[in-house]
């Protein structure tokens, strides 16, 4: 990426402290069911987890070890070719997903590249007037021609998580008192998307993050990141910045602005950011659940009530989502979802 622009230089009171001190962790929430642990344990797991931090860790995820391995793989042969072959899938006017090098949170430009694309190409979607939905329908994927194996790698990898996706969004709607299916029908036509991150070492980690503190617009995210740490998440009590460990063979889980919305705010979407390091290159897998296109997205009724009135109306979530990719997504937040 060359020498540090003052386009990464974060403002003074967001730049991050390098020390490592050991912290309490996100909660990490073993999936499994047996004899002596059953779902209700589980669901509460969840609900406390949701609560607490709006962040946590699982193993016994389901999604086969040795395809977390291949994609973090494919991701490294990736983004390890030159510039002008990862340009060939370049993200530009027509194409919204591919390759991407120059991503900006809240104005700062982020030290990374990424490759976006969407678990279902939306040619789903029916032939409509509404000006969002013809956006939608343009939304398709491009794949690189190197490595080749990188198109079924993570094409395997997204059915996968998506399995992963369903049972969580199914845990989480028990966690709130409503019927398991109560969210997922909501995901029949997901424009779910998959991103690869790659943070290359940075000479001034103490300027610049890898990406700049956020919320994700998501109803859940469910992150793969390798050994080398860097995720860290504003923890609810105290707004400090705590750290996410690394452990092998698990996936993070969060909740998104969707679920806080729908839980008018029983669960929040928490900030976090990235930290880059001086030394070690850095790769992270995360996928965002976003609903279908034509989901209206509101506090849901069964948890809204004279004491607790709805702190949101309601919005179309394909509007949502072209706005947010456009420069008048600030101005949707505020008047549509005020987050
Ligand atoms: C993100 O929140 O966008 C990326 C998280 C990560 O790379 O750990
Ligand atoms: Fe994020």
């Amino acid at each position: 990426m060359g020498e540090v622009d003052s386009a990464f230089i974060q403002a003074t009171g967001h730049r991050p402290k390098l020390d490592t001190t050991e912290v309490e962790g996100i909660p990490l929430i073993d999936l499994s069911i047996s004899d002596t642990r059953d779902i209700k344990e589980l669901v509460s797991e969840i609900g406390n987890a949701c609560q607490r931090w709006g962040f946590f860790q699982v193993i016994n995820h389901g999604v086969p070890l040795e395809l977390c391995a291949r994609i973090k793989k494919a991701a490294k042969t990736f983004f390890d070719q030159t510039m002008e072959e990862k340009r060939k899938v370049k993200r530009d006017e027509v194409n919204a997903m591919g390759y991407h090098d120059s991503e900006h949170t809240k104005n700062v430009r982020d030290w990374k590249e990424v490759f976006d694309f969407l678990l279902k190409d939306p040619s789903f979607v029916a032939a409509s007037p509404e000006p969002e939905d013809k956006e939608i329908r343009t939304l398709t994927n491009q794949w690189p021609e190197n490595p080749p194996e990188f198109r079924n790698v993570c094409q395997e990898y997204a059915r996968e998580v998506e399995k992963l996706g369903y049972k969580l969004l199914e845990l989480i709607s028990l966690s709130l008192g409503l019927p398991a299916n109560q969210l997922t029908g909501c995901f029949k036509d997901h424009i779910t998307m998959l991103r690869l991150n790659y943070y290359p070492p940075c000479t001034c980690p103490d300027l610049a993050l890898g990406v700049g503190r956020h919320k994700d617009a998501s109803a859940i995210t469910i992150l793969a990141q390798d050994d080398v740490g860097g995720l860290q998440v504003k923890r609810k009590s105290d707004g400090d910045w705590i750290p996410v460990k690394p452990i092998p063979n698990a996936l993070i889980i969060n909740v998104g602005d969707t679920v806080q919305v729908w839980s008018n705010e029983f669960y929040e979407s928490v900030e976090h950011r990235v930290v880059v390091n001086s030394e070690r290159e850095r790769f992270s897998v995360p996928v965002f659940f976003f609903p279908s296109h034509y989901v209206m997205v509101k506090p849901l009724e069964e948890l809204v009530n004279e004491q607790n009135p709805a702190k949101y109306k309601e919005y179309n979530f394909g509007k949502f989502f072209v706005a947010r990719n456009r420069s008048d997504y600030k101005k949707l937040e505020v008047e549509n979802i005020q987050i």
